[in-house]
């Protein structure tokens, strides 16, 4: 039926072939009126039901469902849905709801199930309550399960283990308690799993088998036990806030690491130099723990891309490592409240004089005068010195606040020596 385009000798055809099709389309009536699967469009209706009608504000996507029109064939109309046009059928089905953050005030309806070609669903930062209804992990075909701050409530249902073809899971900012399903290291296309922020609790089971796991964040929730098994995948590792405890030595394997967080948990002994030379590795926070030392290497020669690293918070002893100034895009350290001892490195002064912007190492045990480099530092230098036994001048920037008596820095190395 449509014409092929042919080689046109003058525009004036071309011209008069688009009006015929212009007239063509007028005096046609639309094939059908309803191109959408009709339990896909009583789906909608439930859904949009489920809401508080006095939470959809005018310029929502959701003020823009009008069902007197088709789902998929509607201009201007459903934002926020996408559909599949399949060639062999004159029915659409609803593939992709991926609604705006207007602050939607309700439930997730149960019928979600029916919409079993959905690949997508993405409700972030509304107010959506309620537990996620179990019907969603009938979904076979999702591959991106988006509820980010929300109210969700209720446990994770070890049914999401049904989401074969799952890349996303981000059920982040919500309410959702109990453990993390220890069967979801099924779910082998997951590359982002985000739990953090809610009151899951338990131990985080074997994740290994997320071989392709690129993103795992299960921060500021009331996780304990020690660290699983990971899969060497990850680049972004995130599970501060929680009672982890134990060495963190498994994550030694994780080389593709550029982002740490282990921040406020119960680890301890020893931060390898294996985390610290990953190749990748631009962000470490093992802040708040009880580590006692950190090993250092000297990277001189290696692309190191390391540029903050936040030890603050430890028992870290002995003096202050000097191979911290070999890594040659650090910015930032934060070494404060630990039990260093002895004097601040001269190579320090040299860093922050060319490239350290920021060194806090407020509250530790150093003694001495400090490196003359000091003096020379720009003002826009950030950090403290602070509560040592310093000789620390009052015209040095960072040099603010008070320090101890000297006996209390040779004290603590005494009874540490005893
Ligand atoms: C084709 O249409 C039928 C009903 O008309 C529906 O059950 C089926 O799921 C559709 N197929 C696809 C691929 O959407
Ligand atoms: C899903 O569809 C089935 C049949 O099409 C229907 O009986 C059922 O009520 C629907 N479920 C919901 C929760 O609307
Ligand atoms: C490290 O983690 C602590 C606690 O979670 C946080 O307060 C701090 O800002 C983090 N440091 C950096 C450099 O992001
Ligand atoms: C601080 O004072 C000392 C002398 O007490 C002086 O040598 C030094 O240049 C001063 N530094 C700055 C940054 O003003």
């Amino acid at each position: 039926m449509t014409p092929k385009t042919q080689p046109s000798s003058s525009s004036s055809s071309l011209l008069l072939i688009s009006f015929f099709l212009l007239h063509l389309s007028v005096i046609l009536p639309s094939p059908v009126l309803s191109a959408t699967l009709r339990s896909d469009i009583q789906t909608l209706e439930s859904i949009i039901r489920s809401i508080d009608p006095s939470s959809i504000s005018p310029s929502s996507y959701l003020s823009t469902w009008d069902f007197s029109e088709d789902p998929c064939e509607g201009s201007g109309t459903f934002l926020g849905v996408m559909c599949s046009f399949p060639l062999e059928n004159t029915t659409s089905r609803v593939t992709e709801i991926d609604l705006d953050d207007d602050g939607y005030d309700g439930f997730l309806s149960d019928a979600i199930g029916n919409l079993t070609e959905l690949t997508v669903l993405s409700l972030n930062r509304n107010r959506f309550r309620g537990p996620i209804p179990e019907t969603v992990f009938q979904l076979r075909k999702l591959t991106k399960l988006s509820l980010t701050e929300n109210f969700f409530t209720g446990d994770i249902s070890p049914a999401i283990t049904r989401l074969k073809e799952i890349k996303t899971i981000d059920l982040s900012k919500n309410s959702i308690a109990g453990e993390i399903p220890p069967r979801i290291s099924a779910l082998r296309s997951l590359t982002h799993l985000i739990l953090s922020n809610n009151h899951l609790d338990g131990r985080i089971p074997a994740l290994n088998g997320l071989w392709k796991l690129q993103v795992l964040e299960l921060g500021n929730n009331h996780l304990f036990g020690m660290l699983p098994k990971l899969p060497p995948s990850l680049r972004t590792l995130s599970i501060c806030f929680n009672s982890l405890a134990g060495r963190i030595s498994p994550l030694h394997r994780l080389k593709q690491l550029v982002s740490l967080d282990v921040s406020q948990n119960r680890f301890s002994g020893t931060i390898g130099h294996e985390i610290l030379t990953f190749p990748d590795i631009s962000r470490i926070n093992v802040s708040f723990n009880q580590f006692i030392s950190i090993e250092v290497v000297q990277v001189t020669g290696m692309e190191s891309r390391l540029r903050s690293l936040d030890a603050e918070g430890n028992h870290l002893q002995g003096h202050l490592p000097l191979n911290l100034a070999s890594y040659a895009n650090l910015k930032d350290i934060n070494l404060r409240s630990n039990m260093f001892s002895g004097d601040i490195p001269r190579i320090y002064g040299k860093r922050l004089e060319n490239s350290w912007r920021s060194l806090y190492l407020e509250n530790n045990y150093l003694t001495g005068s400090l490196p003359e480099e000091f003096q020379r530092i720009s003002k826009l230098t950030r950090g403290s010195l602070s509560n040592n036994c310093l000789q620390c001048p009052n015209n040095v920037s960072i040099c603010q606040g008070i320090q101890k008596p000297k006996s209390q820095c040779t004290n603590a190395m005494q009874e540490r020596l005893e």
